[in-house]
């Protein structure tokens, strides 16, 4: 289990920005065409609408250029671009090249896929970057699922849609925000969700179900472990928002109240990379979270991945 990041240079998210393409399917227009209906979707998942459209670096340039500014920073003085994505636009180059250029960066730019645990990966290895030297990192979390949905495919069209997150991470004299983290994998459960090179999601809904909430949990567990905190100690929670149910079952196995939690599902649908940075930038600009507020950010997704971060709002 990795250790807490005690004596490394700190760091803090200073800007945040989004994007949603245009494009809003209603779960009454998919039932339209599939076996399907807007109050079974609502119950089972949470989601009652989401957003489609556009491409991974469309889109990362709009929530990048929205977080810079927020920021106040000049495009070139950011040292590294971390992309968490599972759906690049093109095989070779990283889709963060093609982001680093249109936001007029010129710095190291790479592409993360742990699907949609992907935005918490990156988020870690910003961390560790600026605690190696860097000073400012942007991390962007962008899905354009709709791009390898079956769309006549009941299982899965009702659940995945498109969407950008981004943070600027800066460091800081001191600690920072960062109070633990977690990373896992168990390659051993691919065969639950994935896509082929070309092809569609395959997903075995129920057994993702159980698998997710027990992954989640365990990640929790473990960054609060290596925090030295408890479930009371957490203000806010930023889950990926996959299934509402699986929000709920979660909290309640970690004891943290569902007020607690953070959700954006019913308007985002689950948008992978994209859906924890949305959930934050929501959560920020409603107010949900405030200045000094302990944030457990945690997901889950195809590998299968999940990881944690427990993070001090504003830093330490
Ligand atoms: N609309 C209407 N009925 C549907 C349906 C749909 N979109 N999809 C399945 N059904 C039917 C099933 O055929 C089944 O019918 P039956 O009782 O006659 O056999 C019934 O609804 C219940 O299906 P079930 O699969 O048991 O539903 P569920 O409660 O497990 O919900 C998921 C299905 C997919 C929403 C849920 O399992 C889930 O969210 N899993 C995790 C998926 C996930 O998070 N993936 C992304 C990971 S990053």
């Amino acid at each position: 289990m990795p250790t807490a990041p005690k004596g490394v240079r700190g760091a803090v998210i200073t800007g945040w920005g989004s994007a949603l393409p245009p494009r809003v399917i209603t779960n009454d227009e998919l039932s339209q065409t599939l076996d399907t209906s807007d109050e079974w979707i609502r119950e089972r998942s949470g989601i009652h609408e989401r957003h489609i459209g556009g491409t991974t670096a469309g889109l990362s340039v709009i929530s990048g250029a929205a977080a810079l500014a927020m920021a106040g920073l000049d495009p070139r003085h950011i040292d590294a671009l971390v992309l968490s994505t599972t759906t690049p636009d093109r095989c070779v180059p990283a889709t963060s090249a093609t982001v680093q250029h249109a936001l007029g960066l010129s710095c190291g730019a790479f592409d993360v896929n742990a699907a949609c645990s992907g935005f918490v990966y990156a988020l870690t290895v910003a961390h560790g970057l600026i605690a190696m030297g860097s000073s400012k990192v942007l991390v962007i979390g962008t899905d354009t699922l709709s791009r390898i949905t079956d769309w006549s495919d009941r299982n899965t069209a009702v659940l995945f849609a498109d969407g950008s997150g981004a943070v600027v991470l800066e460091a800081v004299d001191g600690p920072g925000q960062m109070l633990s983290w977690d990373i896992d994998a168990d390659g051993s459960a691919e065969e639950s969700l994935y896509a082929e090179l070309g092809g569609f999601i395959q997903m075995e809904g129920k057994d993702v179900f159980r698998k997710a909430v027990r992954i989640m949990v365990d990640s929790a567990t473990k960054s609060l472990a290596v925090a030295g905190l408890t479930a009371d100690d957490v203000d806010v929670v930023i889950p990926h928002q996959a299934n509402i149910r699986i929000i709920q079952a979660a909290c309640e196995r970690l004891g943290i109240p569902m007020e607690k939690a953070s959700t954006d599902l019913h308007y985002t649908g689950n948008t992978s990379s994209a859906s924890i940075p949305l959930a934050l930038v929501d959560a920020a600009d409603t107010g949900k979270i405030k200045k000094g507020d302990t944030v457990l950010l945690v997901g889950f997704g195809a590998g299968m991945t999940a990881a944690s971060a427990l993070i001090v709002w504003g830093g330490q």
